[in-house]
C-alpha cells in the first residue's frame, strides 16, 4: 500500500545541465498525486545541517520559474567527496533530518558515488530513495544515459568546432581538454561529433610518437591544422593523473593534461605550433538540449510512478530505448562505466581514422 505524503528531492555531486528540468518533472507529477515536495537545498547538508535547509516546492512557484529550463541545479549541490570514517555519524544527523520533515521518500539526482551514499543514508533513515542518474561523465552504469552528458557533449562538440577556425587561421593543432573525470565517454563522442583529429582517452593508452605520426600523416595531406581532444583523465608518460586544485576532502581533482602534452609536443616536434584550452567548468553549464530535457523528464516521470508504486532502492534508466528500473545494489556494485573498447564510438573512431592510442 502507497503512505506517500511528502518527499524530498534533492542534487549530489557535480552539477549539469538537465537537473532543474527533472526537478520541476518531479514537482509536477507528485503535485498531480496530492504529495508535498521538499526540495533539500545543497545536497545532503540541508538535511544534515542545522537549522536544516529547504523549501517547499510548489507547481505555483518553482516549476513557473525559468530556472526550471536552465542549467545548474535551483537546489544547489556538493562535490566534495565522501569522507567514510564520517558516514554513520552523518547518517545519524540525515535520518533526524528526515524525521523533523517527515519525509515518506527521496529522489535523489546523482552519479555513481552520491547513489551509493544516498541509499545507505536513505536505508538508515528509513525512507524509500529512488535515484535518477545525472553526470556529465555518463559513466553511472547500467543506464545508456545520464541526464546532463548530452548537454556536455553539445557544449564539447561546439568548443572544438570554434577552436577548429582558429587552429585553421594559424595553421597550429589545437589541443582540447575535456572532463570526464576516469572514463572517456565526454571526449570520444564530442571528438567524433566535432570531427577531431585525435582523441585522447583514459581507457586507452597513448604514445607521443602516435600524435606525432598524425600530426606528420595531416601535414602529408596538405592540410595545415589539427584539432586533438584529450579526456582530463588520460595519463602522463610517466602514468600520473594530473591535476589543478583539490577538493574539501583534499582529494584530487583532475585536470592540466592538455597543457602538459602541448609542452611535451612543443619541446619534441616542430611539425605544429601547439595550444591548448581546458574548457573547465563551462561544459557543466550549457542550456539543456532536447535530448536531455525530454530524458530528464520522463526519468522524473518514472521516479515518482516507481514511488507511487511502492517501490525503493531503484534507479531509474535508460535500457535499450525504454526507461526502466535498476535495483541500486546492482548500480552500486557495478561501479563506474567506462568506455568500453569494443564500443560504437571506438569502431567509428578508428574507421574514420582517428588516432585514438594504441588499440
Ligand atoms: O563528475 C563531474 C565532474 O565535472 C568531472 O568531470 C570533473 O572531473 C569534476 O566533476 C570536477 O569537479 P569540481 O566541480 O570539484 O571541480
Amino acid at each position: 500500500m502507497n503512505t506517500i505524503k511528502k518527499i524530498g528531492i534533492l542534487t549530489s555531486g557535480g552539477d549539469c545541465s538537465g537537473l532543474n528540468v527533472a526537478i520541476s518533472g518531479v514537482v509536477r507529477a507528485a503535485t498531480l498525486k496530492g504529495w508535498t515536495v521538499y526540495g533539500i537545498h545543497d545536497g545532503t547538508e540541508g538535511l544534515t545541517s542545522d537549522p536544516l535547509s529547504y523549501e517547499i516546492l510548489t507547481l505555483q512557484g518553482f516549476s513557473n520559474t525559468p530556472w526550471a529550463k536552465t542549467a545548474g541545479s535551483y537546489l544547489g549541490s556538493l562535490n566534495k567527496g565522501v569522507n567514510f570514517d564520517l558516514l554513520d555519524m552523518v547518517a545519524e544527523k540525515f535520518k533526524s533530518g528526515v524525521q523533523k520533515l517527515g519525509l515518506d521518500a527521496l529522489i535523489v539526482l546523482g552519479g555513481d558515488g552520491s547513489m551509493g551514499v544516498l541509499e545507505y543514508y536513505c536505508e538508515k533513515a528509513g525512507i524509500r530513495m529512488i535515484g535518477i542518474p545525472k553526470t556529465i561523465d555518463n559513466d553511472t552504469p547500467l543506464t545508456d544515459l545520464s541526464v546532463g552528458f548530452r548537454t556536455a557533449c553539445q557544449v564539447c562538440m561546439e568548443s572544438i568546432d570554434n577552436i577548429e577556425t582558429t587552429a585553421r587561421s594559424h595553421h597550429r593543432a589545437m589541443i582540447v581538454e575535456v572532463m570526464g573525470r576516469d572514463a572517456g565517454h565526454l571526449a570520444m563522442q564530442s571528438a567524433l561529433a566535432g570531427y577531431a583529429d585525435i582523441c585522447l582517452v583514459p581507457e586507452i593508452p597513448y604514445t607521443l610518437e602516435g600524435i606525432i605520426n598524425k600530426l606528420e600523416q595531416i601535414k602529408s595531406t596538405g592540410r595545415t591544422h589539427a584539432v586533438i581532444v584529450v579526456s582530463e583523465g588520460i595519463k602522463t608518460e610517466n602514468g600520473e593523473v594530473l591535476s589543478m586544485c583539490q577538493n574539501v576532502l583534499g582529494e584530487k581533482v583532475h585536470g592540466g593534461i592538455g597543457e602538459y602534452l602541448a609542452q611535451l609536443l612543443t619541446k619534441n616536434y616542430g611539425g605544429f605550433q601547439i595550444r591548448s584550452t581546458r574548457l573547465g567548468h563551462i561544459q557543466r553549464s550549457g542550456h539543456p538540449i532536447f535530448s536531455d530535457r525530454i530524458l530528464a523528464t520522463i526519468f522524473a516521470a518514472k521516479a515518482v510512478e516507481l514511488l507511487d508504486e511502492g517501490k525503493t532502492n531503484l534507479m531509474v534508466s535508460l535500457t535499450n530505448g525504454h526507461v526502466v528500473a535498476q535495483p541500486l545494489s546492482e548500480v552500486i556494485k557495478a561501479g563506474s562505466s567506462t568506455l568500453k573498447l569494443d564500443s560504437s564510438f571506438i569502431k567509428a573512431a578508428k574507421i574514420l581514422g582517428m588516432y585514438i592510442g594504441e588499440i
